[in-house]
């Protein structure tokens, strides 16, 4: 007998058409704020990939796509943070005198995004906003500007729709929370 790959899911937080219904009206307010500008989105792989797809079928604006990659601070099985990231992936694109969207697939601490924006911004775009699906401000360090944002979660860790954990559950089509169990984590 194969095991469910879902087994572990103990609480569906967002269901997928909750989901898609908060993708397709962000699509819509990205689209109006970049009206007049061909931006270039950069999503933050790999956690981003699902949301960045869906996000720009919900454009009706013209758009480039390009992808960054970090290897990040975090151990996020045990949610400990030394503060330091890495570009592994970078941009293909010039984004000198650009309109850039980072979207993000969650912003937790701000580390990622934080550095990712800062080392962004130094490449002189015209303009640099972040998206982002989750927002879970309750375990913020850095404060980072958030301009369209799809949910804000509790302090819960959460899988699918492109998050991981231990690069497992991206591909669940909803955002839901693991069991304890098999995390170690969201124990209260
Ligand atoms: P940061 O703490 O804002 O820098 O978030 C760093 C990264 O940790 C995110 O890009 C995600 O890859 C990951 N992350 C943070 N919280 C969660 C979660 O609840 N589930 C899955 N990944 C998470
Ligand atoms: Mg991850």
């Amino acid at each position: 007998m194969t095991t469910r790959f879902d087994q572990h899911i103990t609480e569906v937080l967002i269901p997928q058409e909750a989901i898609a219904r908060r993708v397709a009206a962000m699509g819509e307010e990205v689209s109006a704020a970049f009206e007049n500008s061909c931006p270039l989105l950069v999503g933050v792989l790999k956690g981003s990939a699902l949301f960045m797809a869906d996000l720009v079928r919900h454009m009706k604006i013209p758009l480039e796509m390009d992808f960054m990659a970090v290897a990040s601070y975090a151990d996020q099985e045990q949610r400990v943070s030394s503060g330091a990231a890495r570009i592994t992936k970078d941009l293909d694109n010039v984004i000198e005198g650009r309109d850039v969207l980072l979207v993000e697939g969650i912003v937790d601490t701000g580390m990622t995004v934080g550095y990712l924006l800062r080392s962004l911004e130094a490449r002189q775009p015209r303009s640099i906003r972040l998206c982002t699906l989750l927002d879970k401000p309750a375990r913020r360090i850095v404060q980072v500007p958030i301009a369209f944002r799809g949910f804000e979660i509790p302090d819960r860790f959460v899988v699918g729709y492109g998050l991981d954990f231990r690069r497992l559950y991206r591909n669940l089509p909803y955002i839901g929370v693991l069991s304890g169990e098999a995390t170690g984590l969201n124990r209260s």
